[in-house]
Formats: C-alpha cells, structure tokens, sequence
C-alpha cells in the first residue's frame, strides 16, 4: 500500500501556493494524499506567523492530532512543520510544539516544483518569494527572507503548461507583486535587529527608496501583458500590491486590460501619516489616494480594497479617528481588518513600547470593521 501524506495549510496564498508545491514533492516520491489529517502517514503543518494568533493556532491543531491519535491508540503521524513560524529557528520550535518529528524549510520547496492543483480552472503562480520592505511590524522579511524574484521564462513556462491543462484564470502571487523583477538593494535588517548596538529608527531603510522607479515599462507590467497574450487566459489577479511602487503603467495596464480583474487589493495599513512613518510605509495618505484615484478615473469599475492594522504601538484617538475619515473617503469594498500584535524579532517590537491594551484594540476592530464592510459583512469580494 502506498503512504499517504496530508498537509493543513494556515495563513495566507503564498502558504497555499506552497502547500500545491509540496505537495507535488510527495506525489512525485509516490504518495498519494489522504483524505483527512486524522488519518495519514506523514502530515505536514504548513504554519504562519503574521500574527501570535495564528502561531497560537498551529501549535493547538498539533496538539489536537497528536491527542486525537492517542486517543484512538493508534501510532501518531509523522509531523513535519514548515511555513513562516520556522523563523523561530529549529530548536525554539521545539520547544514550542514538542511532538513534531521534522522541520522543512520553506525555501527547500522552490518555485520549479511542480504544484498539485485541487482548482481545476484558477491557478496560483508564485512570481516572487520574501520582502525587502521592512515595515516595521511586519515578520515576513524575517520568516521568508530577501525578496528574490522568478524568471520570466519560468513563469511563462508554468503558464503555458496552465493553459495546456485548460486552466483560464492565474492568480500572480507575491509579498510585493509589483516590484517583481527590480533590482533592490539586499539589506541584511536582521543582522543590525540582533546585533546589541543601539537600535534607532534611523537605521530602518526606507520603503520607497529600495524601490526606484524604473526606465520605462516596468517589468511587472511586461509580464502582465505577456500572461495577457495567451487567449486561453481570461482573469489575472495579483497579490498584494503596495502604494510604492503602483506605477502610472501599472494603472493604465489595469485600466485597459480588461482581463486584469476590476477588483484591486491594495493595502494602506493606517490612514494616518504618523502612523504610516512609525510604520516606515514609505508613503502618505495622500500618495495613496492618489493611485486611488487614478485607477477609478480610469475605470469607474475597478473596486478596491484593502489591509488595516488597529492598534499600532502608540496609535492615538486622534491617529485611530485619521483611519476612520481615511477610510470613510476611500469607500474600499473591503477591509481586512487587524489587531496590531508584536511580533519579536521586529522593529517595531523593539522600537516602541507603548502598546495599547487589548480592549482598544478591540473596539477600534470593531469601530473600523463596521465602517468598511457594512454592506457586505457576508459577502466580501473573493480574494481567491
Ligand atoms: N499585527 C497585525 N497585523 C499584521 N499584518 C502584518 N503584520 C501584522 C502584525 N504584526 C497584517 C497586515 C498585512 C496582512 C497580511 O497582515 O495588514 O497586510
Ligand atoms: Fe510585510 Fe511590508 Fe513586506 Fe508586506 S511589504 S510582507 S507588510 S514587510
């Protein structure tokens, strides 16, 4: 009988994105997949880290199968933990979940990979890996490393055998979408972060300025055109796009190319600017609403949404009221709406320490959420 492998999956696309991937490994070394994690050879617990809540989960969901196993007397899988908790380092994590036999790194499961697709007609195609754009509270340029982008020709490869298999709608998946194919500047933050010198907020490179804009067309939106060209496809997504590098291109691209979906996922984080610069955003409320409004002057269609996080360290009334009105001009369809929560190892973990108590945080949750997602509580746009 062959082994079978399960693998449950938290957090974001990227994570299901690789979860495809790895689970092409496992079909490729002859495994067939089980039809639940409560009755498998191997499982592999593909983990987030954006916020404790979701480390919180993956550490309960491996002490629930290894109960759940006991209980029935019978021999607990093999556990293999992968994804953005791996951060932690080996020994940390076992510490952490003590029955988890092995750790994978994430990028051992690289782009070529081939993906195992339940989807039959919506692909996700990886087009860059990691962040460089060390938004202070963010634990991805940490968990996922530097930014390093595909090549064209493997994408266009990935595509073309997409669209042999009859796929019509791709997904382009990445920390920063946008900036795929740019040159950046390899800034090791982390180095600095765990060194014992002093730490200022001066030493954080600024978003903006690893993104310079480039000659031309940008090659984000050369590769749009080239997915474009296969009549075979009909929907293209990309996520997740940040206000720094939405060029003038990119929205004319997205105001002519039909095929482009109308709904854009751009996350602004605050509506306020000292929230935003404590943030290192690297932008204004006011750079934001103006690749706003260009896209809908371009196109009335095009829907927009959006990330919130509430509670930053130190966010005042004041700061948490500039969200609201933000948020209140900008109309997004919809919000994902988060609760600030440290995460060690980050700037903004060891820069500020004035975090506010939970029941604030709570209620401007509640307060914003309200405010964007009124009309469709129940129905949010699929950010598939
Ligand atoms: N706390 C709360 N939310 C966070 N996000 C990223 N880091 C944190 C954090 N430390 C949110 C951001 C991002 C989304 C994927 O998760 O809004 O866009
Ligand atoms: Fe995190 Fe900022 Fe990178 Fe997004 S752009 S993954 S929020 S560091």
């Amino acid at each position: 009988m062959k082994k079978t492998y399960f693998i449950h999956t938290f957090g974001c696309q990227s994570n299901k994105s690789d979860s495809e991937r790895i689970a092409g490994d496992y079909e490729a070394r002859g495994y067939e997949p089980a039809k639940s994690w409560d009755n498998t050879d191997e499982l592999v617990v593909n983990t987030c880290a954006i916020r404790k809540s979701a480390e919180d989960r993956a550490r309960a969901f491996v002490l629930k199968v290894v109960k759940s196993y006991a209980d029935r007397n019978l021999p607990k899988p093999k556990i293999i933990f992968t994804g953005c908790m791996l951060h932690h380092g080996k020994n940390k994590i076992m510490e952490m979940v003590t029955a988890i036999d092995e750790i994978l790194p994430v990028n051992e499961v690289g782009f070529n990979q081939s993906a195992v697709r339940r989807d039959k007609k919506h692909a996700w195609v990886p087009i860059s890996a990691g962040c460089n754009s060390f938004c202070t509270y963010c634990i991805v340029p940490y968990s996922r490393g530097r930014e390093q982008s595909r090549s064209m020709e493997e994408i266009i490869i990935e595509v073309e055998d997409l669209v042999k298999k009859g796929y019509s709608e791709i997904t382009l998946l990445g920390q920063n979408v946008n900036s795929w194919g740019l040159e950046k500047m390899g800034i090791s933050l982390r180095k600095m972060l765990m060194s014992d010198e002093k730490f200022t907020r001066e030493m954080i490179p600024n978003n903006q300025s690893q993104y310079l804009k480039p000659e031309g067309t940008p090659p984000f939106v050369e590769l749009l055109q080239k997915i474009s060209a296969f009549p075979e496809i009909k929907i293209i997504r990309f996520l997740s796009s940040n206000p720094w590098d939405f060029h003038d291109e990119l929205v004319a691209e997205i105001v002519k190319n039909k095929k482009i979906d109308r709904y854009v996922h751009l996350p602004v984080q605050s509506g306020s600017n000292t929230v935003l610069d404590r943030m290192n955003r690297g932008y204004t409320t006011a750079d934001y609403a103006k690749v706003v409004e260009k896209l809908r002057a371009g196109d009335p269609e095009i829907v927009l949404g959006t990330d919130i996080i509430v509670g930053f360290p130190g966010e005042t009334d004041e700061e948490f009221n500039e969200t609201v009105e933000f948020a209140k001009k900008m109309n997004w369809k919809v919000g994902f709406v988060a609760m600030y929560s440290p995460r060690p190892g980050t700037a903004a973990h060891r820069l500020y320490h004035d975090e506010i108590p939970y029941p604030i945080r709570k209620k401007r949750w509640e307060i914003l959420d309200q405010i964007i997602n009124k009309d469709n509580l129940n129905n949010r746009p699929k950010i598939v």
